[in-house]
């Protein structure tokens, strides 16, 4: 904190007054599923995202950030997307999602300070628009409702707000999820925001898409989550991304179903000639998806390590061939974890066409996996790898 207090203090010439965090995430299993109502299972990670504000009485707002140069600077009446400061588009969406509920916000500064790294998969932007909304909630307290805000939430007498109930979060989760796909572009699902916000230290977060339920499972002692970036950088917003979405709503109404978590793998082979090849591709992927969520929820109660990495193993496989959003730097990074003695597991984690894959390794293990992958995947790509430990720790406060 004192770093990011200095930071702001050094922008803006006086203390911040409210202080957030919001913590990057990993998808363990589950890939594509959420805006499929599916299922997922995920984790959030100990790389944060810090947010220090104060309010200010001239209805401006002044951002900056210690990833990126340019400060933003715009009017609370006049809120429109600046290509110079692209990255303050994540927040400008919260808040004109924020206001379109009807809550009410005047001027304010932050400052932003991440380690959370950008472009590798681990939800930098869902951490920055979380942090924004919890942002504003400390500095112009309000509750959202179903139709629109209720009445907002008291300080106590220490000046502190009672913490977030979980629709509140929910509702926090749908509006930075909607920032992203109106004003960014991006047309996501709710897997980043929800894990960002309901991480739990030590658990994993099982999240179900269609009923809008979260859960917490135990991660086993023993086991080790490693993060490798692979060093190529996936752009979500360039369509890629989208067009998977598409494809996947296409086979979904070509087999008469809501969406995809309706429809199961014998109902999908009996009808696999009403769908393009493509169309069936990403079904055939979201649907073992789903089902290797369930049986992994499964495998976890029943300390079946093995067959929980298999399905990790499988996922990739199934991205790769199947729904076809790996790259062959993600492909390389599996195979040589698979081949590392206490590799439990392996695929790549997010989006996808880069970014990063997480690593499911037995702790006794850990250092020399990532000693060994690192050298391997230097020899093959030229690329250096810094392959890291992940604790999965609380969600955004
Ligand atoms: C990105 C999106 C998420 C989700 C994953 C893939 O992280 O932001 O909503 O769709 O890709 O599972």
């Amino acid at each position: 904190m004192t770093d990011l207090k200095n930071f702001f203090k050094q922008h803006f010439g006086s203390w911040p007054v409210h202080r957030v965090q919001a913590p990057g995430r990993l998808e363990l299993l589950g890939n594509h599923t959420d805006y499929n109502r599916g299922l997922v299972l995920s984790l959030a990670v100990d790389r944060n995202l810090e947010m220090a504000s104060a309010p200010r009485k001239d209805g401006k707002i002044e951002l900056v950030s210690s990833a990126f140069p340019e400060k933003e600077r715009f009017a609370c009446d006049r809120i429109e997307k600046n290509d110079s400061a692209a990255w303050a588009g994540y927040v400008k969406g919260v808040l004109l999602q924020l206001r379109q509920r009807r809550v009410n916000f005047t001027g304010f500064n932050a400052a932003i300070r991440s380690t959370v790294p950008l472009g590798a998969g681990m939800s930098s932007s869902a951490a920055l628009e979380v942090a924004t909304a919890l942002t504003i909630r400390r500095l112009f307290p309000f509750t959202l409702s179903p139709g629109g805000i209720a009445t907002p939430p008291k300080r106590n007498s220490r000046g502190e707000l009672p913490p977030l109930s979980k629709p509140e979060k929910l509702a926090l989760a749908g509006v930075c999820r909607n920032a992203e796909s109106e004003f960014v572009g991006v047309n996501c699902g709710l897997l980043d925001q929800i894990s960002c916000l309901f991480g739990k230290a030590s658990h994993l977060i099982e999240i179900d898409c269609q009923h809008l339920t979260v859960e917490h499972l135990p991660l086993p002692p023993g086991v080790g989550v490693i993060v490798c970036d692979s060093g190529v950088k996936h752009e979500l917003a360039d369509g890629a991304y989208n067009a998977l979405r598409r494809e996947c709503e296409s086979a979904a109404r070509a087999l008469g179903a809501a969406s995809l978590r309706a429809v199961d793998a014998a109902r999908l082979q009996a009808n696999k000639t009403r769908l393009t090849e493509r169309e069936y591709q990403c079904a055939y992927h979201v649907i073992g998806e789903n089902h290797r969520v369930v049986c992994a929820g499964r495998a976890l109660w029943d300390g079946d390590l093995a067959q929980l990495g298999e399905y990790l193993f499988e996922s990739h496989a199934s991205s790769r061939d199947f729904f076809k959003n790996s790259c062959p730097e993600l492909d390389l990074l599996v195979d040589l974890a698979r081949a590392q003695p206490g590799c439990l597991g392996a695929r790549l984690s997010g989006g996808g066409f880069g970014g990063a894959t997480i690593n499911l390794v037995r702790e006794s293990e850990a250092e020399r996996f990532s000693q060994e992958i690192a050298t391997k995947y230097e020899e093959q790509t030229g690329r250096k790898l810094s392959p890291s430990r992940c604790r999965l720790v609380d969600g955004a406060g």
